[in-house]
């Protein structure tokens, strides 16, 4: 790799993926595009969403009503037609998937089936500082269930000096609670750190406990390749806003593995989307479940949000997860690559930049600027570098490989170094 502009566009170049930057848009300031490293937190608008979502607004004039069964693409049925494509992302089988509500409600609704604590078995390992609403989802449930969180939910923290967690270490812990644990649950890619979880060994050892695992895939769904029916996870969520570009606060994922479907004794909470959908309409006082993922649904679909996350989904399947994480691993080394050079360029002992995510790489880095803090941070925004900034000390960016490019992790080299300079 090489620290020059020339070495970036040859990248870029040869990128097979170059052409769908230019299906998005990109946010400015000051009348010049920004380096938009946030992906991870919000996904940039597809040019298409605006005909997609007008699409349902011009049949819904048309048809009102009626579009349930009359639009283009009927209501009745919209998030069926998002099922397979969004299953190819996440590893799993169609029926396995359904698109609603939104990350936590699909998390609460999944620990309602999931979570039945008995007196024996009632405690939750997750890990310490979980995203804070994954956070108070198990300590209500725990509450629910009439538990004292404090005492059931065990929050696994990295070594004295770490700053992420050991896959030994969570077994570890898995293997000295397995007569009391109930549920597995931890974010597939942590929030913070970016660290990628051995999501498969941890459910390995989850079932070999006698409990439940469960992921939080808002920073993986549409970042990595996932298996989850392979890897046998029993139940996840995620939402579509940040790497599946569907917008803010668009409708989320739920995955339930094939062997819990045909579980009807599975607790449930119930709405009439999740009754069996030959019969729904006759309005019968009894529910008869759908046989599918889809029983966990509560309401009719969110139609002007899916049309949101279908236009993203259909730029998802042409590029294909294969292509998007090879080229994902190659943008993320060059930024790391970058960050390294400017490390040796200014070559400070009490002021560098140290990567914190370990092991193996999704797009995201998180980067701990020592000896500069959240200063450094606010003058990246001002000159044009859009990332995030997390308490207590860490940048997160994530070069996405649907549109960002190597000259993007350039010129966020250069513009880190005429920082550093000042
Ligand atoms: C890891 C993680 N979990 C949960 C959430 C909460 O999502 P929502 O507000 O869509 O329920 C977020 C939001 O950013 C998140 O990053």
């Amino acid at each position: 790799m090489e620290n020059t502009l020339a070495y970036a566009q040859a990248q870029d170049k040869n990128d097979e993926l170059k052409d769908f930057r230019q299906r998005f848009y990109f946010p400015r300031l000051n009348n010049k595009f920004v380096i938009y490293f946030t992906g991870n937190s919000l996904g940039l608008q597809p040019k298409t969403t605006q005909d997609y979502v007008l699409n349902e607004l011009e049949d819904w004039a048309s048809f009102g009503v009626e579009g349930h069964f009359h639009a283009r693409n009927p209501w009745f049925s919209y998030h069926e037609i998002l099922t397979e494509k969004t299953a190819k992302i996440v590893g799993a089988l169609p029926q396995e998937v359904v698109m609603m509500n939104q990350l936590t409600v699909n998390l609460h609704l999944l620990l309602v089936s999931f979570y039945r604590p008995t007196k024996q078995r009632y405690k939750i390992i997750c890990e310490a500082k979980a995203f804070p609403s994954d956070l108070y989802a198990l300590q209500s449930q725990v509450t629910f269930h009439g538990f004292n969180y404090k005492d059931a939910l065990i929050e696994i923290e990295p070594r004295e000096g770490e700053k992420s967690l050991r896959t030994e270490d969570i077994l570890k812990a898995i293997e000295e609670n397995k007569n009391e644990l109930a549920v597995v649950l931890f974010g597939g890619i942590n929030y913070y750190s970016g660290h990628v979880l051995d999501m498969k060994t941890i459910t390995e050892a989850t079932h070999k406990a006698g409990a439940y695992c469960g992921f939080d895939l808002a920073h993986a769904a549409g970042n990595i390749k996932l298996h989850l029916h392979d890897w046998q996870v029993d139940f996840a969520c995620w939402c579509s806003y940040k790497y599946l570009n569907a917008g803010p606060g668009s409708v989320a994922g739920a995955f339930v593995h094939e062997k819990h479907l045909r579980n009807f004794d599975l607790p449930l909470f119930t709405g009439w989307w999740g009754h069996d959908k030959e019969t729904r309409f006759k309005m019968e006082p009894e529910f008869i479940p759908m046989p599918t993922a889809e029983r966990w649904q509560l309401s009719n679909a969110p139609v002007l949000s899916m049309a949101a996350y279908k236009a993203s989904l259909d730029i998802f399947d042409e590029a294909g997860m294969d292509r998007l994480t090879a080229k994902s691993k190659r943008l993320t080394s060059y930024l790391e690559f970058i960050i390294n050079q400017v490390n040796n360029l200014t070559n400070t002992p009490d002021k560098y930049f140290e990567v914190i995510t370990p092991g193996d790489r999704s797009c995201q880095l998180s980067m701990v600027p020592h000896g500069r803090g959240k200063e450094l941070f606010t003058q990246l925004t001002a000159h044009g570098v859009i990332a995030d900034w997390r308490e207590p000390d860490v940048i997160r960016m994530a070069p996405v490989p649907l549109y960002n490019s190597f000259e993007d992790v350039f010129q966020f080299g250069e513009i880190l170094l005429h920082l550093c300079a000042k």
